[in-house]
């Protein structure tokens, strides 16, 4: 899947917050950062907590819900050790809608291949 896929209305995230959506098989976090969206994986890499539910803070990061990791939502970087990072989406907005792109599906090990 690599087109853009509407996750929701513009309007439907209040600047300063984010939500949650499933996109494809995955969990994106969307945010609103005065204006400006910034989409990265929802699940937290530290237990799994939804970071769409996290609060977002002046300098555009957002903390865990439930043990505080802070994750820069325009990059992915985990604040605590900017070497590593979680995924980060393309965003766009198409008329009203808010739109995602997810990099393309890499084939599983399981699917037959054509040798
Ligand atoms: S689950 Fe996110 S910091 Fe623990």
């Amino acid at each position: 899947m690599s087109d853009f896929v509407t996750v929701a209305k513009v309007g439907a995230i209040p600047e300063g917050q984010g939500a949650s959506f499933t996109v494809g098989e995955s969990l994106v976090a969307i945010f609103n950062r005065g204006g400006n969206y910034f989409a990265i994986d929802d699940l937290c890499p530290h237990m799994g907590a939804s970071l769409g539910a996290g609060e977002l803070d002046e300098e555009g990061a957002v903390t865990c819900p439930w043990h505080a990791w802070r994750f820069d939502v325009c990059n992915g970087t985990w604040c605590d050790n900017p070497r590593l990072s979680i995924n980060t989406y393309a965003v766009r907005v198409e008329g009203d809608e808010i739109q995602v792109r997810l990099p393309p599906e890499t084939p599983s090990e399981d699917e037959p291949s054509d040798e």
